[in-house]
């Protein structure tokens, strides 16, 4: 059976396959009130096309709340006293977080083979890395980060301080991510000899690697809060995969000048190999390589 989260990305999808079993309908007015707070929350801009999926996603959460209507939950969701929380559990609910071990091999093929060696290289005299997953969804990416740099440093990784964080908005995504236990769906694409080293099997589910595991910490952190992002100082590496197509121009920008003031001057920055920041007139150039959606500072 294909995972209900796979059917909700894709495009090829119809609205009709996916509507929901609950009777509680959303109009035209009440899509446009919830997707204007979503995006002055989180920057996500749901287009006219998409009143299905938030449709689908809330109207459960509507009835398990006792109301009767959207208008209801709007205002529940807008005012008083659970506003936070609620925020939070939509956010859990309506983010697609599709996601995979080695997802794009060749972009981060790229990475390791042409990036990876002269950061290490660069960095020989500190020994500090510091890598940023910053939609890092269920973890695959920044643990696909920590098993290629531990691939290449070798034994010399006893001697570097490795940190990689994983940050996104959904709490629910980050408590899979921290306790690194994953459906074969996660790991389809790898190759027999990766998850025998890193994974070990234990009836459907593969368990990372303990050593692997530890190299990575994830928080949550909403892209749209730059003052908070802050606090996690500079990278040298930032991967920014498939999210901003959730964004419109304007929360693009934002969020790409943020990286820019939190990436080293020598970093490196890589996005969606379905995005692009073209038109986005930011201090960033791409990599002249086709299979590395990768970006330098200007
Ligand atoms: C499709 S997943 C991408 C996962 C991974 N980067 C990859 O490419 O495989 C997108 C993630 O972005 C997160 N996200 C959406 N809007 C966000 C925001 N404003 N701030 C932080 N994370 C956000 C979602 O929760 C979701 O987990």
């Amino acid at each position: 059976m294909i995972p209900f989260h796979i059917l909700i990305e894709s495009d090829s999808m119809t609205p009709t396959s996916l509507t929901s079993a609950s009777k509680i309908k959303m109009s035209d007015a009440q899509f446009d009130q919830l997707r204007k707070v979503i995006y002055q929350r989180a920057g996500i801009h749901f287009l006219d096309s998409k009143k299905y999926v938030l449709e689908s996603r809330l109207s459960r959460r509507v009835e398990e709340l006792e109301f009767d209507n959207f208008d209801q939950y709007i205002m529940y969701l807008t005012t008083g006293p659970y506003q936070m929380d609620e925020f939070q559990e939509m956010f859990n609910r309506i983010t697609i977080n599709e996601t995979s071990f080695f997802r794009n091999e060749p972009q981060l093929l790229y990475f390791e083979q042409e990036i990876l060696p002269k950061l290490i290289e660069a960095r020989q005299a500190k020994k500090t890395l510091r890598i940023w997953s910053s939609a890092s969804s269920t973890g695959e990416e920044a643990y696909t980060l920590a098993i290629q740099l531990t691939r290449s440093l070798g034994v010399r990784a006893l001697d570097w301080k490795i940190e990689i964080l994983g940050t996104d908005i959904s709490e629910k995504v980050l408590l899979q991510a921290q306790e690194a236990k994953y459906p074969h769906y996660s790991v389809r694409t790898l190759s027999p000899m990766i998850l025998q080293r890193y994974f070990k099997q234990d009836g459907n589910f593969y368990h990372l690697d303990p050593a692997i595991k530890s190299m990575c910490r994830f928080e949550k952190l909403n892209l749209k809060d730059r003052l908070s992002a802050k606090r996690f100082g500079t990278f040298d590496v930032i991967f920014c995969r498939n999210v901003l197509i959730y964004f419109d121009d304007d929360m693009r920008k934002s969020v790409i000048n943020m990286f820019h003031d939190q990436l080293a001057k020598d970093g490196c920055l890589f996005i969606g190999h379905s995005e692009s920041l073209r038109n986005l007139n930011v201090k960033f150039e791409q990599i002249a390589a086709p299979q590395a959606f990768a970006y330098t500072k200007l």
